[in-house]
């Protein structure tokens, strides 16, 4: 996992939150609505890392080749642009 100093700003996903706002709800219970863990021991943070890092991620976690936890069933029923929406705003956010 990488450091949250390494976050790079990404950009203009202001309109893109907004439509991905009730799928990130979901995610916020482990994640953190900011993507700032509840609890970092046992979820891990999504602010700093790439987008392109967190699409794989949840891919990996659909089609099954990554699969630990309750990730499985939390991204089951995405589509592609769910994925790429929430990576987008994941990125985006600043690590507290
Ligand atoms: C019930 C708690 C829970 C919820 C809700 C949840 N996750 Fe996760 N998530 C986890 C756990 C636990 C892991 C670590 C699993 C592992 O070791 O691979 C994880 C890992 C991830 C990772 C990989 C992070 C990394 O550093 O490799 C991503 C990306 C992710 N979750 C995205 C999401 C998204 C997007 C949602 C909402 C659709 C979501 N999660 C909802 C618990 C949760």
């Amino acid at each position: 996992m990488l450091a949250c100093s390494t976050l790079l700003a990404s950009v203009a996903v202001a309109g893109i939150a907004a439509a991905a706002n009730s799928k990130i709800a979901v995610c916020a219970g482990c994640h953190g609505k900011d993507g700032n863990s509840v609890n970092p021991t046992l979820y891990p943070n999504l602010t700093g890392q790439s987008e392109a890092y967190l699409t794989l991620a949840i891919k990996s976690y659909k089609d099954g080749s990554r699969s630990n936890g309750p990730m499985k069933i939390m991204v089951d029923t995405l589509t592609d642009q769910d994925i790429s929406e929430l990576a987008a705003f994941f990125a985006s956010q600043r690590c507290r």
